[in-house]
């Protein structure tokens, strides 16, 4: 009799560790399964040089150099992150070409309001993109060109002496 109780006790017990080894179980999948989903995804095209800029309500870029890869294109993106209207604090992204001087770029670009303060018709510019004021996005793409420095700046009014800096094509 002594025997059977002891050996009911042992299945219990079993039993008892077998709901233990489910439960754990569980957790362990619930847990992979999480971090599975929170893996960090892998850069999308390996053939962009996908880059972003930010301007603010202080004439300022948050880059002062670019560095992007030759042979591919490039796609710039440009936000506006502070409050000001495009009207008194607008921003641009304006690449030159080699051998255009930043300063007279800037100082012709100021009468050309109506069109976003290009030159109209000029070849001095690689790409461009359109004024922008706050919150909103301004997108280029364009082919890297030949490997080099080149200048790039913000022409609204007044901006080129502090929104500039250098591309570099490797
Ligand atoms: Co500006």
């Amino acid at each position: 009799m002594k025997a059977i109780k002891y050996v009911l006790v042992s299945i219990y017990s079993c039993a008892i560790l077998v709901a233990c080894g489910g439960k754990e179980e569980k957790k362990k999948e619930g847990f992979s399964y999480e971090k599975k989903t929170s893996e960090p995804k892998k850069a999308v095209a390996d053939d962009i040089n996908d880059v972003v800029i930010t301007s603010n309500d202080l004439m300022k870029f948050n880059k002062s150099e670019i560095k992007v890869k030759a042979g591919k294109k490039v796609k710039i993106t440009l936000k506006h992150v502070g409050k000001l209207d495009k009207k008194v604090m607008g921003h641009n992204f304006v690449l030159l070409k080699q051998g255009v001087d930043l300063v007279g770029f800037g100082n012709k670009a100021v009468a050309f309001a109506d069109n976003g303060y290009i030159p109209e018709g000029t070849e001095d510019v690689i790409a461009y993109t359109k004024i922008i004021g706050a919150g909103e996005t301004a997108v280029v793409e364009f082919d890297a060109p030949a490997p080099g420095e080149y200048d790039f700046l913000c022409s609204f009014p007044g901006h080129y002496s502090m929104m500039k800096g250098k591309f570099i094509v490797e």
